[in-house]
């Protein structure tokens, strides 16, 4: 259970999130979201579950998702969110690194949008990797680092402010490196923009794969 400072408050960030995080939904992230999930089955995890934008997308063959998010407003859209949800899930509350689950207890876990934002990756991923069973999957939809010399350094400026006015979001983090440092080997990956051909945006581009245990 996330408690005190040990939680993440973003209030006017989650708000903002949860009124236009949709519009992207339109032009093309819900394929995305779909291509994230397909495939797969049993008991997942999924860190940071925003309002829930990952939900429908869910597989029937997912027999329980536990969805956790420690912001509370998007917590509460998530739990609204599950009640339509084509699967069971159970929204928690909780943060990454310290998630509050039995060790290889999880078939998969997904993370969208949120390997930016923790603050420490390491800890996040080998927590992930702690609550998965051998040979459980890692499912990532993630914006990274971006390859080019040019845009990365941009990425870099831009960071300076960004993590403030985006929910402490990072948008120069090289996260395939740290998925494959953390233990992780990576079995399926594409790398691409988002929205195709998108010049300036700092969150453009991405990274959608798995990784096994
Ligand atoms: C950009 S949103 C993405 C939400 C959702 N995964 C999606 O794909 O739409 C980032 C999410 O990460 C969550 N988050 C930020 N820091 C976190 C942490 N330390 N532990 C767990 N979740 C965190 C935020 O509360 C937020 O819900």
């Amino acid at each position: 259970m996330a408690r005190g400072d040990e939680t993440v408050r973003n209030p006017l960030f989650a708000r903002f999130f949860d009124r236009f995080a949709a519009k992207d939904e339109e032009r093309g992230q819900a394929e995305l979201r779909r291509e994230l999930l397909d495939g797969l089955a049993g008991r997942v995890v999924e860190l940071g579950a925003g309002n829930g934008l990952n939900f429908p997308h869910y597989p029937a063959t997912v027999g329980e998702v536990v969805a956790v998010e420690p912001e509370a407003y998007l917590r509460e859209r998530a739990a609204k969110a599950a009640q339509t949800a084509p699967v069971p899930i159970r929204v928690a509350d909780g943060l990454a690194g310290r998630l509050p689950f039995e060790d290889g207890s999880f078939d998969a876990a997904v993370v969208s949008g949120v390997l930016c934002s923790v603050p420490d990756q390491p800890s996040a991923l080998a927590d992930l990797r702690r609550v998965l069973r051998p040979d459980g999957e890692l499912r990532f939809y993630e914006h990274v680092r971006s390859p080019t010399r040019g845009r990365a350094r941009f990425q870099d400026v831009v960071d300076l402010v960004w993590p403030r006015l985006m929910g402490g979001c990072h948008p120069n983090r090289d996260t395939l490196a740290a998925i494959e440092r953390s233990g992780f080997r990576v079995e399926r990956l594409r790398g691409f923009l988002f929205p195709p051909g998108a010049r300036v945006s700092v969150v453009a581009p991405r990274i959608l794969g798995v990784a096994r245990r």
